[in-house]
């Protein structure tokens, strides 16, 4: 008898009849989802209880049927596919890009070296060069992907630090007198702030700039506070944009900013982690307006570009300073004659072996990026503006600023009550609604005042989704202050 040489668990007829399942199972939950169905968008869940329900022995142990054990998995989630989904800056990935994030997986080809993914390097490299064009830079340009924005920022700003430091500061490290210091908006993503510090510099070495009333950087205060950072012992090497800004959505001025960066030679950076979709519209394009004179920008496709978590890519504008980042050779894994090659992703990025993150962007492109992006960005931008007009024409509710982007925050504010109680109402309007399961949604903090805190990320979400949350938070908050 002829005995297969193939490890039961790795059977390519199981994996046929299982994956066949869960592609079923998967096709159901999305139109479930998608329809905005009577399941809770997130189901409430004590995290010690959800612990106990997932026991290694619940379900029947290792004789739970896959289906059914991921059955489960998908009915303890948060429901991201659901119209009622207006919570954190993640999306609802496109079914294309989930299957390719599916094959991809099967082949596990890690991206660190060229042999190891060479597919997923020769497809980031069409990627970069679409978004360089898109962002209009010319001349050499370079960019690589990166698992998440934190990590995107971390490697742009190690290159920051490289370029504009006048010794090896790789090789020799900080030295006193000589810290380097990155000008951030005060509302700038939390992870800029860390990465600071992750790189060991310290808290002096994030100078925080101001912002106005609608929560962008100050850029009039630039030259001043440069000054006094300076006065301080810390040289200025970077300022940090964010396009837009986590909590209120808002772009930051990024002609004035590269004006300033041009006059004082220094690395301008561009978070545009969450807001960078705007490059395919062209109503909205005008928001980050100078983009291409930034030395970098990081560019979130599991935000706004409907890509699986995580997936970022870092664009750099001169593409040779990309290399300058991490001056360490590895080696056992690059060739000296292949040192300086763009399909060598290791050499570039914080991690070695990273998923093919390359391939899933580029399907997403490659089927939505001509036409669907534009229609997507742009109904998600103007249903955030349609919702600030019904906010703003309710006296019981307040917006905290016109929406830039496709993030709004609003509170239930009725007259005559405390800053103290409407903080406390509003958290309470927030919990109640998501332990209900009817939304997910966020809070968020500024000025000390607490504001219930949108992202219209979802591309089904309609304005009158919206309204029906309008309507509960203001039954809600009723109900309490009665
Ligand atoms: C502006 C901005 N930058 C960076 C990040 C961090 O991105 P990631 O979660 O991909 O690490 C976020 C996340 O919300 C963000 O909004």
């Amino acid at each position: 008898m002829n005995k297969s040489k193939i490890p039961s668990p790795f059977n390519p007829e199981e994996f046929r009849k299982e994956g066949h399942k869960l592609v079923d199972t998967l096709a159901d939950y999305l139109g479930d989802a998608l329809s905005g169905k009577e399941i809770p968008v997130l189901p409430s869940n004590d995290p010690e209880r959800l612990a106990q329900m997932f026991s290694f022995e619940s379900g029947g142990g290792e004789n739970e049927p896959l289906n059914d054990f991921l059955k489960r998995v998908i009915s303890g989630s948060n429901h991201l596919h659901h119209p009622h989904y207006i919570g954190h800056q993640v999306t609802s990935p496109l079914p294309v890009a989930v299957l390719a994030q599916f094959c991809t997986t099967l082949l596990n080809n890690g991206a660190a070296i060229y042999e190891m993914g060479p597919v997923n390097m020769a497809l980031e490299k069409n990627v970069v060069n679409r978004f360089g064009a898109i962002i209009g830079y010319s001349g050499k340009y370079d960019g690589i992907f990166t698992h998440g924005g934190t990590a995107g920022n971390l490697t742009a700003m190690l290159a920051a630090r490289q370029v504009k430091t006048d010794y090896n500061i790789w090789e020799e490290g900080v030295k006193d007198n000589r810290r380097p210091g990155y000008m951030i908006s005060e509302q700038a993503h939390y992870s800029v702030g860390r990465n600071v510090k992750i790189m060991g510099l310290g808290y002096e070495s994030t100078i925080k700039v101001p912002v106005d009333s609608h929560f962008r950087m100050r850029t009039d205060l630039l030259e001043e506070i440069k000054n006094e950072a300076e006065k301080r012992g810390i040289k200025v090497i970077s300022v940090i944009a964010s396009s837009c800004s986590t909590a209120t959505g808002s772009y930051d001025d990024l002609q004035t900013i590269a004006d300033f960066c041009e006059k004082h030679n220094l690395w301008m950076h561009v978070d545009g982690a969450h807001g960078m979709g705007v490059l395919f519209s062209d109503k909205y394009k005008g928001l980050i307006s100078g983009i291409e004179r930034a030395d970098s920008v990081v560019i979130d496709f599991h935000k706004m570009l409907l890509v699986p978590a995580l997936n970022t890519l870092v664009m750099f504008r001169d593409g040779e300073k990309s290399f300058e980042t991490f001056a360490q050779k590895a080696s056992y894994l690059f060739q000296k004659s292949q040192d300086n090659v763009w399909y060598n992703s290791a050499i570039r990025t914080i991690e070695c072996t990273k998923s093919a993150l390359g391939i899933i962007a580029y399907t997403a492109l490659k089927y939505y990026g001509n036409s669907y992006y534009r229609e997507y960005i742009d109904s998600r931008y103007d249903l955030a503006r349609s919702l600030a007009t019904i906010i703003k024409s309710d006296s019981q509710l307040e917006l905290t600023v016109e929406p830039e982007s496709n993030i709004v925050c609003l509170r239930f504010a009725p007259e005559g009550y405390n800053e103290l109680i409407l903080n406390q109402i509003n958290s309470v309007i927030r919990a109640k609604i998501v332990m209900e399961g009817s939304f997910y949604i966020v809070q968020t903090e500024l000025d000390g005042k607490i504001w219930i805190r949108l992202t219209i990320i979802n591309p089904v979400t309609s304005e009158d989704d919206l309204k029906d949350l309008l309507l509960k938070i203001k039954k809600i908050g009723n109900s309490e202050i009665s």
